[in-house]
């Protein structure tokens, strides 16, 4: 077990390491491009030592917003071979060369994080505020089912292969897709990643967006994945929060914001699965609840809804296993500790889970969760994800989150407790 200030230490150096100038890439190697909710973390990591170096993360994931308002999940700074699907299958259409859906919306939140922090930096938290305010629109125009916010791609919700998309994955059948060449698996053992099966499915979806242009008003009437999901929904209700108080702050008019915050209250109560006991995602087109209890379905404290219902769930989630919060219910017959979001633990999913409990009023909950990931970084090392059971390492190592989320939050010297700040 490495001590806490050798750990700071080895976080600020794998930043440094990920850093291509100006962005991070999540990991050398695995994911070598700019990825959308994994930059937003590594901003507040740069945060405990260079505030400049924060904020320019932000303002370049930024600069690859599309038109109508979307923000890309990659983008594709300089093409790298080592990585597949790239920007030629993709084929998006924004500035710059770019995947085609977006990424859990968790940018507001922390451009107010770093603004509470900075002070002095309001002009640039004030010139991010409208590029933000266009992509929560676009999530309101496009992927708005009710007030639950849909993905048209498992990529979109960063929880790529969980168990989730199981349902909905059964009834697409993967025809005219080209055969291709996985490059994650020369990376990483196959166990640790997704399947072949599931590979296929990703890859017609990319097809189907790339045809039309990612039209999204066509993609909305054809696509046969449209799934209303706890991560998009929740941190999408969350940031929405926080781009009022920056409007407030800013001197801006919240009406259209105060009608998002109403609408997602409401439409957070469609991925209420009473039968089940929890949230979880909802598939639009067969319309139906997935069943799952996952680290998602935890995030509802950080977006402020459903009082206490999750508690039950999380207090017997959190006693099956060393590690938690794991990314699959250990009691789901889908559970794999090893295979990606079928069960492993993920550092920064706790520090958005733990900023929920301890705002919530848990903070011996949100203590003990962020005590838990303490112990598993500094044992095991700042890896992708972790097995829940004994902690053991997986997927990518020297991992971007990983150690940004140690430095912003975990670490016991330069951690600070959100929900206290
Ligand atoms: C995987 C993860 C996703 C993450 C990306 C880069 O696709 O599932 O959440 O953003 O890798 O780290």
């Amino acid at each position: 077990m490495a001590d806490a200030t050798t750990c700071d230490r080895e976080a600020r150096a794998i930043l440094a390491k990920n850093d291509r100038g100006g962005y991070t890439v999540p990991t050398a190697n695995l994911y070598p491009y700019q990825w959308n909710w994994d930059s937003v973390f590594a901003a507040i990591g740069f945060a405990e030592h260079d505030m400049d170096r924060a904020w320019t993360e932000i303002e370049t994931l930024f600069r690859g917003q599309w038109s109508n308002g979307m923000v890309p999940h990659i983008l594709f700074h300089q093409v790298d071979p080592g990585y597949f699907p790239g920007p030629d299958v993709w084929r998006g259409v924004g500035p710059i060369p770019s995947s085609g859906i977006s990424q859990p919306p968790i940018a507001g939140t922390f451009v107010r994080w770093l603004l509470d922090r900075n002070p002095g930096a309001q002009p640039r938290a004030r010139a991010l505020f409208k590029p933000l305010m266009d992509w929560h629109r676009w999530f309101m125009t496009w992927r708005n089912e009710g007030g639950a916010i849909v993905v048209t791609h498992p990529w979109e919700t960063g929880r790529d292969n969980c168990p989730d998309w199981d349902g909905p994955f059964a009834a697409i059948e993967p025809e005219g897709v080209e055969q291709y060449y996985r490059r994650d698996t020369t990376h990483v053992v196959e166990e640790e990643r997704p399947r072949r099966y599931d590979y296929d499915r990703y890859l017609y979806l990319v097809k189907l967006g790339a045809e039309c242009g990612w039209d999204e008003a066509q993609l909305k009437d054809t696509t046969p994945f449209r799934v209303a999901d706890p991560t998009m929904t929740f941190t999408l209700l969350r940031s929405t929060r926080d781009l009022k108080a920056m409007a407030e702050r800013f001197k801006e008019p919240v009406d259209e914001i105060d009608r998002w915050i109403a609408e997602m209250e409401d439409g957070s109560e469609r991925l209420w699965n009473a039968e089940a006991g929890t949230y979880d995602c909802y598939d639009i087109r067969a319309g139906k609840h997935t069943g799952v209890v996952s680290n998602a379905s935890f995030l509802s404290w950080y977006a402020g809804v459903g009082g206490d219902r999750m508690l039950e769930q999380f207090d017997r989630i959190a006693g099956l296993t060393k590690y938690y919060v794991p990314s699959t219910d250990p009691a789901h017959p889908a559970y794999e500790p090893k295979r990606y979001w079928r069960g492993p633990v993920w550092a920064m999913m706790n520090m958005l889970v733990a900023t929920g409990l301890g705002e919530a009023g848990h903070v011996d909950r949100a203590k003990a969760l962020t005590d838990n990931t303490r112990a598993l970084i500094s044992k095991n090392g700042f890896a992708e994800y972790f097995d829940p059971t004994n902690g053991a390492p997986a997927g990518g190592r020297d991992f971007t989150w990983t150690a940004a989320v140690w430095l912003a939050w975990a670490s016991p010297n330069t951690g600070k407790t959100p929900w206290a700040a």
